[in-house]
């Protein structure tokens, strides 16, 4: 990153907001990822050593959300809808057009949906006003979400698990276990001894 927090291979103008930490050994490619960030806390984004995030990667984070992305950790081209918490381990992996979002925005009520949807018309930004309360996501380390899959608010993905590509993750997924399908469920499990929790 350079001095003004723009990325020196990058297509896109703009910058890093300045509320994003990224690790001086992470890869971010674009700073397009951030077109839809507008979290105001002091830390917004993190970004941990040796992570990557590739293009079609989108940060639309709320002003009250934070994301934090591990070390080794890759995300190939996620939507991450954040109004609370989406918190990814270390080496997770999160394919392309994962959406992994802590919370709905829209109101269920047809009525209450309408007048958002007149009111957003209206607003500078063009953003929805919070409407339900987020619950954070939790996707534990050495992760692996395959493509299209989609990860509901509250949900916990458990360490080692594997999501199976164009699933709906609905509730908690536990550590080792491969699910799939819409709603997720588990298809087998894995050997924990074989494999992450052997190594520190
Ligand atoms: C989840 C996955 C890893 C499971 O592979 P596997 O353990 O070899 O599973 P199998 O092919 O033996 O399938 C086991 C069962 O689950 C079902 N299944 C597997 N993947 C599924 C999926 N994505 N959605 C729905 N059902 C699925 C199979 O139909 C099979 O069902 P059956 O027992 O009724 O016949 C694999 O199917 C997958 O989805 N990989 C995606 C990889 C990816 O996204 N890569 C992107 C690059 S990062």
């Amino acid at each position: 990153m350079t001095p003004t927090r723009t990325l020196s291979w990058d297509w896109y103008p703009g910058a890093i907001p300045d509320n994003v930490t990224v690790d001086e050994t992470a890869f971010v490619e674009t700073a397009f990822s951030f077109f839809l960030y507008r979290s105001e806390r002091p830390e917004g984004v993190r970004i941990g050593r040796g992570a990557s995030t590739y293009l079609g990667t989108m940060f639309d984070v709320g002003a009250r959300g934070r994301v934090t992305l591990g070390d080794y950790a890759l995300v190939h081209g996620a939507r991450i809808v954040c109004d609370a918490e989406v918190a990814i381990g270390d080496y997770a992996l999160i394919s392309w057009n994962v959406v992994l979002m802590d919370t709905y925005r829209l109101p269920f009520d047809a009525t209450e949906r309408r007048r958002e949807l007149e009111r957003v018309a209206w607003r500078k930004q063009r953003v929805f006003a919070p409407a339900s309360e987020a619950r954070p996501i939790h996707v534990e380390r050495n992760v692996w979400i395959g493509f299209d899959s989609c990860v509901l608010p509250g949900v916990r993905i458990g360490r080692g698990a594997v999501v199976g590509a164009r699933s709906v993750v609905t509730e908690d997924v536990p550590p080792y276990a491969v699910v799939a399908g819409n709603p997720a469920r588990v298809i087998r499990r894995l050997d924990p001894e074989g494999g992450d929790d052997r190594v520190p």
